[in-house]
């Protein structure tokens, strides 16, 4: 199962997504993954993405690469928000208690400068496989009743809700890692640079 992840991983590198002008996709299909001109390749191994969301809609989520990694964009719904502050029972930090995996300003429940958009690193904090996206909640995921809708890590069974917090009882320590990242404009996310409070 590890060995499928690295190839995922390994996959992911080679065709890894656009940057900007990207098209998300449905909450529950595989993430979008296009082709890459080698200088958008060499950007998202080093400095800072510029991701256009602006197609980005409500329940989607789409994937880029940045320094080599998958940073996951997902577009909350309403319902979801909602979800984030009545989950917090099954969850081993759901107040983003550890600082080193998140931006300050990333603190809050829902873990993002803007509620309705999380971004966040998509490699588990156990031994770093890339979660799956499991967005159906209750019986219907195979998760139990009480699933509320994340990810699951299928290597050793790690759960995160949809703002990337580690359930309780499960070998991933820690919540997923925020990255840096900032609005340059309304519907522009740039990945490795903080936002700064105004
Ligand atoms: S790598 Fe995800 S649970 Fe072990």
């Amino acid at each position: 199962m590890i060995d499928d992840t690295i190839n995922d991983r390994r996959r992911f590198l080679v065709k890894a997504t656009s940057a900007l002008g990207i098209v998300g996709v449905g909450l529950s299909t595989v993430p979008f993954i296009a082709s890459m001109s080698p200088s958008e390749r060499a950007r998202s191994l080093g400095g800072p993405v510029e991701v256009d969301i602006s197609q980005l809609e409500r329940g989607q989520m789409i994937t880029v690469a940045w320094r080599g990694k998958p940073v996951w964009i997902l577009r909350r719904t309403p319902r979801t928000v909602a979800t984030l502050t009545t989950n917090v029972e099954l969850l081993a930090d759901p107040f983003s208690k550890v600082e080193t995996q998140q931006p300050p300003y990333a603190s809050s429940v829902h873990r993002s400068i803007k509620p309705e958009y999380l971004v966040v690193v998509g490699l588990c904090t156990h031994l770093g496989c890339v979660p799956l996206a499991r967005f159906t909640s209750g019986t219907l995921s195979g998760l139990g009743d009480d699933w509320p809708g994340g990810y699951f890590c299928p290597c050793h069974g790690s759960k995160f809700d949809l703002s990337g917090r580690v359930f309780k009882n499960v070998p991933a320590p820690t919540n997923l890692v925020v990255p840096p990242h900032r609005y340059a404009r309304d519907t522009v996310i740039e990945i490795g640079i903080h936002h700064q409070k105004v």
